[in-house]
């Protein structure tokens, strides 16, 4: 909303006005849009570390209080109340589901669960030690070639559809890619179960060893999806809301989304993390890793830790590695890398290296612990960090449709020769 304030500039020799902008939660922008037509001059800001590209109602982040709402409702009550089917749909409609909806969107996605079978072979030409973020990124692109393209000038209808297809199938298409990694067959969606207790029936049950399915496991899983959900423009969406502002495809905008997310600064975190605690026991030596951390020529960061917005404690950090404890106490699993993801936590926050930087854990730093326990592979880690940021990606996606957004379009300051001939 437009403040009376105004943003004064002296720049190339004039002054100019600039009209300032508040957010619901009080932050305040410059709005630049009239700024290189009054001024001729653009603004650099590498990284978009100080610019907000768009106005949002999904997500609301404070990063020095360390605070995460989606759609105004903070996530340490969303993760005690309600399921992450309800809090998908939260996301997508902006509203809590009714009992009502919830069992319609719940058919919905259900009816929405199995792939097109011809899409079953694709899974037998993939190299068995493909990643699969990798498959998971392909089958979603190839969404597109066997359902109708959606796009900006769809119909609600063909886009409420394909938005619990991709919430529902992609889950499907994890599970059958583990499930082809290790040579099972795959195992198909039921009916009868839940979204999370589907997905953990589809990755371990087999004909000659039936998967129990225990309530904890399901209810942790849900605590998972639920806190992965949605960041506001972290890099994977902003890379769904600029592909999506070209017109391009629901499938293949979220299809880049998911390789956004699979780098080891983003969602592939999670992964590394695992791959880091386990150097530090085989050295048995925190200190000896934290110095390779500290040398400036030597690359290797404390995965886990440090968050471009978070400069405290990243709130899901702090809810998974409660709901870790807890989960591993009850189903009496001893993960010797937990005792070491906490001695590397106390020691970071007392070194003054990391606090003087203010890298606190964030959302990958215990995750991958919860994952262990409940049987995922390390491979499979970035794949669920997917599974869960699907509404959030497709929330952003309709938002900006919804907008009148025009393709985005950077400016850049040329810095290479001048002209020349040949
Ligand atoms: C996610 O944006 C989101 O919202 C993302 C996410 C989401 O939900 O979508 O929250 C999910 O991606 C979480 C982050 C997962 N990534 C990691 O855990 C990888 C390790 N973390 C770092 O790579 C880093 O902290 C980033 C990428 C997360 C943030 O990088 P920034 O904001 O660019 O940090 P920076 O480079 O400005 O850091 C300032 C200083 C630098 O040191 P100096 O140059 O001042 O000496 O802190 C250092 C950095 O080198 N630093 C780290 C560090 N993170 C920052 N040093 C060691 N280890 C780290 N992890």
């Amino acid at each position: 909303m437009e403040t009376t304030e105004k943003a004064k500039l002296y720049v190339g020799g004039k002054e100019i006005e600039l009209p300032v902008i508040v957010g619901t939660e009080g932050e305040k922008a410059i709005e630049m849009s009239q700024f290189r037509k009054q001024t001729g001059y653009v603004t650099l800001d590498r990284s978009l570390m100080n610019t907000a590209v768009c106005q949002s109602s999904i997500t609301f982040v404070d990063g020095e209080r360390g605070i995460l709402r989606y759609r105004g409702y903070p996530v340490e009550e969303l993760v005690k109340s309600n399921s992450f089917v309800d809090v998908a749909y939260l996301l997508v409609h902006g509203d809590l589901p009714t009992p009502e909806i919830k069992k319609d969107f719940s058919h919905l996605l259900n009816i929405n669960s199995l792939m097109h079978e011809d899409m079953r072979h694709f899974f037998d030409r993939l190299p068995r030690g493909a990643h699969p973020m990798h498959i998971l990124s392909t089958m979603i692109n190839a969404l597109a070639v066997f359902y109708p393209n959606v796009d900006q000038l769809s119909m609600d209808e063909d886009i409420k559809i394909s938005t619990a297809r991709l919430i529902s199938t992609v889950r499907t298409m994890a599970a059958f890619a583990y499930k082809k990694s290790i040579g099972e067959p795959v195992v198909y969606p039921r009916i009868d179960l839940s979204y999370c207790a589907n997905f953990l029936n589809m990755m371990f049950d087999s004909p000659v060893l039936p998967y129990r399915i225990s309530e904890d496991a399901v209810r942790i899983l849900n605590v998972l999806l639920i806190l992965h959900a949605d960041h506001e423009q972290n890099c994977s969406t902003t890379t769904v809301r600029t592909i999506g502002s070209a017109q391009v495809n629901l499938y293949a905008t979220i299809s880049a989304g998911i390789s956004a997310l699979s780098g080891p600064l983003h969602g592939g975190a999670n992964q590394q993390v695992v791959e880091m605690l386990r150097t530090i026991e085989r050295e048995g030596s925190i200190e000896k890793y934290f110095e390779r951390v500290k040398n400036h020529n030597d690359p290797t960061k404390l995965m886990g830790f440090g968050h471009r917005v978070y400069k405290t404690f990243d709130p899901r950090a702090k809810i998974i590695k409660e709901e870790c404890h807890k989960f591993l106490n009850k189903m009496n699993i001893n993960d010797p890398l937990l005792e070491v993801a906490r001695e590397v936590e106390k020691a970071a926050l007392n070194d003054e290296y990391f606090v003087k930087r203010n890298l606190y854990p964030n959302v990958d730093f215990y995750s991958g612990i919860v994952y262990r326990a409940l049987g995922i592979p390390e491979n499979m880690f970035t794949v669920m960090f997917a599974l869960a940021r699907l509404p959030g990606w497709i929330a952003h996606w309709r938002e900006m449709i919804g907008m009148e957004t025009k393709i985005v379009r950077p400016r850049q300051i040329y810095v290479g020769k001048t002209i020349r001939h040949t």
